[in-house]
């Protein structure tokens, strides 16, 4: 029986994964194949992820807390609605849910601070959340600097370059 042999194709196959393993040798490349059998659709890469979904949740809770003061006077950004709060509180649960997309096969850089900064975003954007739900203006401006500090402490530990890349106002 040669049934249970491996020849033919699927020994190619087999030889090409033995191949791509040996390659593989960072921690960054032997995430990519777990993410090959996760079962994840991973086809937004990092900036993809970064620009249209965390970030414009993001900046919505930035730009929906503190003042600005112009020539005009002093203005409250905080939502002055039920719905508006409910809105905002939507956009930190985009935040909260970032943090898994994250840390997940696939995506994640590695199982150390990685880890760290996607729980530490998850934790930030819970207390944006129930901040939103009470509508406690205080609170809801902290968790948005808790949120803040985790994007750039992150940037700085995986891509010191993209820093500046977004912009708080
Ligand atoms: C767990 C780590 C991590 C966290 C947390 C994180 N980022 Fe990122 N971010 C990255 C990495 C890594 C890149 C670079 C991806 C690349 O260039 O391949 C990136 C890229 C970006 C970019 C694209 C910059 C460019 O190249 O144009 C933006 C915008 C961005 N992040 C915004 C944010 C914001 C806003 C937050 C917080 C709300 C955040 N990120 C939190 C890891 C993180």
């Amino acid at each position: 029986m040669r049934k249970n042999t491996v020849t033919g194709p699927r020994a190619g196959i087999l030889a090409l994964i033995m191949l791509v393993l040996a390659a593989c040798s960072s921690p960054e490349e032997d995430t990519q194949i777990v993410d090959a059998n996760s079962g994840y659709n991973t086809a937004l890469d990092m900036v993809e992820l970064m620009t249209l979904v965390l970030e414009p949740a993001s900046d919505i809770l930035w730009e929906s807390a503190g003042w600005v003061t112009t020539t005009a006077g002093t203005e409250e950004l905080y939502p002055t609605t039920d719905d508006g709060w409910a809105f905002v509180r939507a956009q930190a649960a985009v935040v909260v849910e970032s943090g898994n997309l994250l840390a997940m096969p696939g995506r994640a850089v590695d199982q150390d601070a990685w880890q760290i900064y996607s729980e530490g975003l998850s934790a930030a954007g819970i207390l944006a959340m129930d901040s939103a739900a009470t509508q406690n203006k205080e609170e809801f401006f902290q968790a948005g600097a808790q949120i803040y500090s985790v994007c750039t402490a992150c940037h700085q530990a995986y891509n010191p370059d993209i820093l500046n890349a977004f912009d708080v106002n």
